[in-house]
């Protein structure tokens, strides 16, 4: 839970609905040092302790006038969980003292009472604050460390949200809230992640001159509302969600701006740059949010938008790092004057195939590279052996039958590469029954994802022209994909599909599009 940190203050507040006793706690307290205000009543109180505060003890009356002291400890204990009760009661009967208690008071003095009774109370009732409040920041900044810990360890942004958003609301006790992403331009929030928001208001774009969560990333600061009919200019812009506590703090980063030429020695402007809101709404216990509350938010703010730049970060250098594989791919096929398109075209193939054979999307992310890199090792074979118009000599296709050992071994260096990746490189020319190379892998040692990939590559090798034949005919290639399918050359269900998008013109479409 999100309790108040502020072990160092020494704030009391007396409730007493008679000023004799105000005045008179007030000043034995404050010759002791303490800061001191005094409430006429049990609603006097709870505003005080409703607005932002530092007190630590409570001394309240019970018996006053429209709300009696037990009354206003329940209360209070739902708005500052940590302030310490302390009774003053003039009939001590054991019964009212014992309500008090049940009700969270820590002690009850008697009234009349001496200083030294007074002075007693509150330093145990300070010593016992103390204790709490060692103990709760202590327990509260383990579990913040434990998030930042695990943050750091999520590399998928869609991951990332919807863990901050979680551990969020778990840290600071709330049931609602969301994580609103801003979009490139700018212009508005879009909702990455949400916990318990009504269906109406779950998936959506949110402009930014007309929300909360708006003028949090337009000001760049964060909220915490007690009770939003306090600010009227805030209400207007609030959504349907009738909350009137809640928690709003931008997730941003430092940037730092390019500095002009000229401006010797001038020390660069930082900003702040908002990559995101996140709203917490609905205190677990209904009170409001306090700035304990909205300190623990803003700490997993910080971590969560580090993680999430990190994870862009990472995530726009391996595509960079993809493309430039895909250019070496691409300006291979260059070299050879027949396999133009072919790595593309054999990708589409394989992924379509995977999607309608329903492998899931990490798969189809899978073979969209790895087909796309299949023949790299190509680049190890001589152009006038992949050129060359009349029958291989042995050695020649010995040199040929290495590309995909080649490839494999280019490509292991490449950190983000898997080995399911290095799989399909490896092995796209493997036969089910052993008769493939270069491992002579049998079926059980390739998965669909291979398979799938093996027949793809066929397909296109045997439909597109090459330096020792034109493209083969659509009967040809369906009769040689028959023979493979019946032979245990190629996986038959992975076959059937591609016979059957073959006959209805499907496969035709892919050759020049990306599924
Ligand atoms: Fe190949």
């Amino acid at each position: 839970m999100g309790e108040k940190m502020s072990g160092d203050s020494n704030s009391i507040l007396i409730v007493d609905d008679e000023a004799v006793i105000r005045d008179l706690m007030t000043d034995i307290l404050t010759n002791e040092g303490y800061e001191v205000e005094a409430a006429r009543n049990g609603k006097d109180a709870l505003n005080r302790l409703q607005k932002p505060n530092d007190f630590v003890l409570l001394f309240t009356d019970i018996m006053m006038p429209e709300m009696d002291g037990i009354q206003l400890i329940r209360e209070a204990r739902q708005v500052t969980p940590n302030v310490i009760p302390i009774v003053m009661t003039g009939y001590a009967t054991l019964e009212t003292a014992r309500a008090a208690v049940k009700e969270g008071a820590y002690d009850y003095v008697l009234k009349p009472f001496s200083l030294s009774e007074i002075k007693l109370a509150v330093n145990n009732a300070l010593e016992r604050y103390r204790l709490v409040s060692d103990n709760a920041r202590l327990r509260d900044l383990t579990e913040l460390f434990k998030i930042s810990e695990t943050i750091a360890t999520i590399h998928n942004e869609g991951k990332l949200l919807d863990f901050v958003m979680r551990a969020a609301l778990d840290r600071v006790g709330a049931d609602r809230g969301s994580l609103m992403l801003l979009s490139e331009d700018g212009s508005e929030l879009e909702m990455a992640s949400s916990r318990g928001l009504p269906e109406d208001l779950n998936q959506k774009q949110v402009p930014l001159e007309s929300s909360i969560s708006g003028w949090v990333a337009m000001h760049s600061l964060p909220l915490c509302i007690q009770n939003i009919e306090d600010s009227p200019e805030l209400a207007l812009l609030s959504n349907k969600l009738d909350d009137k506590s809640f928690m709003s703090v931008p997730l941003e980063r430092n940037i730092i701006m390019e500095t002009q030429q000229g401006s010797f020695g001038i020390e660069q402007p930082k900003r702040q740059r908002v990559l995101a809101v996140i709203n917490v709404n609905e205190k677990k216990g209904g009170g409001p949010f306090t700035e304990g509350d909205l300190k623990i938010l803003s700490i997993v703010a910080n971590h969560a938008a580090i993680a999430l730049e990190n994870v862009r970060l990472i995530d726009a250098l391996q595509s960079a790092h993809i493309s430039t594989l895909q250019s070496m791919a691409l300006a291979l096929e260059a070299k050879d004057n027949y396999t133009h398109g072919h790595s593309e075209r054999v990708r589409n193939y394989a992924v379509m195939a995977a999607q309608k054979l329903g492998l899931p999307s990490k798969d189809l992310e899978t073979i969209r590279l790895g087909a796309m890199l299949h023949d790299v090792g190509k680049i190890g074979v001589s152009d006038a052996v992949l050129n060359k118009v009349e029958k291989l000599e042995d050695e020649e296709w010995e040199q040929i039958k290495a590309h995909p050992v080649i490839g494999y071994d280019v490509l292991v260096p490449v950190g983000f590469l898997t080995e399911d990746h290095l799989a399909l490189v490896r092995s796209h020319h493997e036969r089910l029954d052993g008769s493939g190379y270069p491992d002579g892998l049998v079926a059980e040692e390739q998965d669909m994802r291979v398979r799938i990939l093996a027949v793809a590559d066929t397909y296109d090798a045997m439909s597109s022209d090459r330096a020792y034949r034109p493209g083969l005919s659509q009967k040809i290639i369906l009769e040689e994909l028959q023979y493979c399918r019946n032979n245990g050359k190629l996986d038959p269900i992975v076959v059937d599909l591609f016979i059957q998008l073959i006959e209805s013109g499907e496969i035709e479409f892919f050759a020049t599009n990306e599924p």
